[in-house]
């Protein structure tokens, strides 16, 4: 029970990375909002989870939504403790290729939509300090060809948790990134399906990996229970990458 009473805020938790955080975080004790701007998916976890588990419809880059949720955590917890910007969106593109509307419906999501819930939840846990987790990616330290602008976002995020980090130190809320290499969801699924051969496509995928696979959810969960807990208390400013080893593998 290692987020024994905690109150947790998982950002895109209907499905994907941010379901298994949701899901590890309620198994380890914490009381979680399920929020997502897909309020059926946020919804139908949070039932899942049982009475540690509520759904609230969140749209991160609408600063009113975003408002709303600090207002209601504020009313009914009256604290937060761990806050883990998972939602996010692949943008994939060619640079020159990239509509202005693109361009900024990416940043709205991955990097923009992190700093607006920081912003509006940080003054409640600098009462009583916390941890935020954000998820970057292995786009947040390399580039893949053909993914413009989301590494843009996703480099971004990494300096946001290194200046959130070191800003509120001294206010015992400690920042830090989880950077997933490939992990099998449907964003995943979706990308591979975006080639002539899916199933080959996957298979590339898998076979980047040293270990010969990708990750999981869960695995990327186990980080952010870590990160979250009071076993983490002196890591800070920090990213944990969870890619299997594949960006220390030499390449020729
Ligand atoms: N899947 C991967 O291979 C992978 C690898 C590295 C990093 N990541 C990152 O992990 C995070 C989760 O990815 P995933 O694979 O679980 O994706 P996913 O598409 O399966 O889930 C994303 C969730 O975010 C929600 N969401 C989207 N826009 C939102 C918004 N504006 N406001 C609130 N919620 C919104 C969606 O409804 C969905 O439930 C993302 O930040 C992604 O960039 C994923």
């Amino acid at each position: 029970m290692r987020l024994k009473d905690k109150i947790c805020i998982v950002t895109g938790s209907g499905r994907g990375i941010g379901k298994a955080i949701a899901e590890a975080f309620v198994r380890e004790g914490g009381q979680v909002i399920v929020a997502d701007i897909d309020i059926a998916t946020g919804r139908a976890t949070a039932d899942a989870l049982g009475d540690r588990a509520e759904a609230v419809a969140l749209d991160v880059t609408d600063p009113q939504s975003v408002t709303a949720l600090a207002d209601h955590v504020q009313a009914v917890h009256g604290r937060l403790d761990v806050l883990v910007n998972n939602a996010g969106i692949n943008v994939f593109h060619e640079p020159l290729d990239t509509s202005d509307a693109e361009w900024a419906r990416c940043m709205s999501v991955d990097l923009e939509g992190v700093w607006r819930m920081c912003r509006a939840h940080l003054p409640l846990m600098l009462r009583a300090g916390g941890s935020i987790v954000n998820i970057a990616s292995s786009h947040s330290f390399t580039i893949i060809p053909g993914t413009f602008p989301y590494p843009v976002a996703k480099h971004g995020l990494l300096g946001l948790t290194r200046s959130l980090g070191i800003e509120y130190a001294r206010h015992k809320v400690r920042v830090n990134a989880i950077s997933p290499g490939y992990v099998e969801t449907q964003l995943a699924v979706e990308y591979w399906e975006s080639f002539d051969d899916p199933s080959a496509a996957r298979q590339q995928t898998y076979d980047l990996h040293p270990p010969g696979r990708i990750c999981t959810p869960g695995e990327v969960a186990m980080a952010a229970v870590f990160l979250a807990s009071d076993e983490a208390p002196f890591i800070n400013a920090e990213n944990i990458v969870i890619d299997g080893g594949r960006s220390v593998l030499y390449h020729e």
